[in-house]
């Protein structure tokens, strides 16, 4: 990766197919999403782990709810680094160095609310984070995933909170950054918790 910061947002610019910029890694446009994901999973004194910093939109929304501890697991050096010098002198927070698939097995907390941001990853990887977690999560923890839409064995069994977002975020992203789809731990297994939920998933 040969990543580009600017005050917008983060690029890998070694994608050379996806414009003079290329390929988007973070954007402020994503702040409104980023807010209602953070506001959604943290309560004051929650445990709360977080996998991709990017540019710390979630995290910074999230400290402002106190969460008891805040983990972030964050794979780039550059981006980590920026990660560490937000959090030197936040006490509740730990930036970890590393692939979230190698680092998670590392940690002995247990979690209130999992926000899992890193949609670049491995689609395979996508699919089994809901398992490779599911021991570090405590029963109600909610985990939210960004394009939790490529997770089909998940989808029926998924809550849709409709959030209100800019234009400026419908442009760039458009659907489906207007719902958080989020499941909780209920009995050992990831569910939803709302048994009225209806939702067409329009692929
Ligand atoms: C969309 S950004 C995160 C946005 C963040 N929630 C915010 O509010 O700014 C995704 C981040 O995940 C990181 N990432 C991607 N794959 C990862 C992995 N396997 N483990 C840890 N971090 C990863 C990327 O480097 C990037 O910083």
């Amino acid at each position: 990766m040969k990543l580009k910061f600017t005050e917008k947002g983060i690029w890998d610019e070694d994608c050379n197919k996806c414009g003079d910029d290329g390929v988007i890694i973070m954007h402020v446009d994503h702040t409104d999403y980023e807010h209602a994901v953070a506001d959604f999973i943290t309560k004051e004194n929650y445990n709360i782990l977080e996998i991709g910093y990017g540019m710390g939109i979630s995290a910074r929304r999230i400290q402002t709810l106190k969460p008891a501890k805040h983990i972030i697991i964050e794979k780039e050096k550059e981006i980590y680094d920026k990660g560490v010098e937000w959090a030197k002198d936040i006490d509740n927070v730990t930036l970890i160095h590393g692939d979230c698939i190698n680092e998670i097995g590392k940690l002995t907390d247990k979690f209130d609310g999992i926000y899992h941001s890193a949609d670049k990853d491995d689609v395979g990887r996508l699919l089994s984070f809901k398992d490779d977690i599911k021991s570090l999560a405590k029963e109600n923890c909610k985990l939210v995933m960004l394009n939790w839409h490529l997770n089909n064995t998940l989808i029926n069994k998924a809550n849709y909170k409709k959030i209100t977002t800019s234009d400026a975020l419908k442009n760039r992203f458009g659907e489906p950054e207007t719902n958080i789809v989020y499941t909780t731990l209920i009995d050992n297994d990831w569910k939803a918790d709302d048994v009225n939920t209806k939702y067409t998933w329009i692929m």
